[in-house]
């Protein structure tokens, strides 16, 4: 969709256009830019380049891959997948690779993030994009997910077609609970998961727990991969990033929502004002 007009983009061979001629040019790694930029909060919005690439080096070495599993078990049948905040693309390609049949859609509002997704799974559609505006037509997805990223719920319930699904993940409770220990004097625990969404029901819900060990290399990039790296106080967090091994426990929220039909379409369909959800961050 049009981020300036709202209306339907065509592909055309340098990237997009709609019928007012608003172009959108591809870039060399396959995505689109669908931000305008008065849309832009900061010159550079979204998680940073060194977050990105601690990110993507911890992913890549399979810690969240019990939650990718557990994830997978709940996608019933479809065929229209977008990711909100995907970052480097990784949940995409692990569910494309179980699901060849989905076309799969990401935007983030990181730049360098959906560079690395567009680089990486050439099959999939990525566009740097706000979740306030999700640069899809209304009513077009099967299933929107969400994983540890905000999300605005009125758009979810445009761009979802009317019963279609809405996956949401976040961290349980005690979620890396040894790096809030070893930086915090008084950690607290992370809030549960919503369990109400204003256009749907929830359909199922779940947690996935399980320890790693990590050893010092593993524990940096961790850290910088999180808001850990900038919080806690400075020794101890120099003392954390000392550790030769440490066991963490990883703990995920999930929530599957089914969204209404349109005999009871909800007001907020049309109202769309833009709020974002924190998902429990
Ligand atoms: C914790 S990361 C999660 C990324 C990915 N879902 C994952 O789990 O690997 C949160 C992501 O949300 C993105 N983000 C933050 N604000 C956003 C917004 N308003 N619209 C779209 N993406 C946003 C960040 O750039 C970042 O990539
Ligand atoms: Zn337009």
């Amino acid at each position: 969709m049009c981020p300036h007009c709202t209306q339907s983009l065509e592909v055309v061979e340098s990237g997009l256009v709609c019928v007012s001629g608003h172009r959108f040019d591809r870039a060399k790694e396959g995505y689109v830019n669908l931000l305008p930029v008065q849309h832009k909060r900061s010159s550079n919005p979204g998680d940073s380049d060194e977050m990105i690439r601690s990110r993507q080096r911890f992913l890549n070495a399979g810690y969240y891959h019990s939650l990718v599993s557990a994830i997978i078990e709940q996608i019933p049948e479809m065929n229209t997948l977008l990711d909100v905040g995907c970052g480097e693309g990784y949940y995409d390609g692990m569910l494309s690779e179980r699901l060849p049949g989905l076309s799969v859609y990401g935007i983030d509002i990181a730049k360098s993030a959906v560079r690395l997704a567009a680089k990486h799974y050439r099959k999939h559609h990525y566009a740097v994009a706000s979740a306030r505006q999700l640069p899809v037509m209304s009513s077009t997805i099967d299933l929107a997910i969400c994983i540890f990223s905000p999300v605005s719920d009125a758009e979810i319930a445009r761009a979802v077609r009317p019963s279609g699904f809405y996956l949401e993940v976040g961290p349980a409770a005690r979620h890396l609970w040894e790096l809030k220990t070893a930086l915090y004097e008084q950690p607290r625990e992370h809030a549960s998961l919503r369990r109400t969404i204003p256009d749907g029901e929830l359909l199922r819900e779940g947690e996935c727990h399980y320890e790693k060990q990590l050893n010092n290399a593993e524990l940096l990039a961790l850290v910088a991969a999180t808001p850990f790296a900038f919080r806690g106080y400075r020794e101890k967090r120099e003392a954390l990033q000392e550790r030769s091994d440490l066991t963490i426990s990883l703990g995920f929220s999930w929530r599957l929502f089914k969204l209404a039909d349109w005999q009871d379409a909800p007001v907020s369909r049309a109202d769309s004002d833009g709020a974002l959800e924190s998902n429990g961050l």
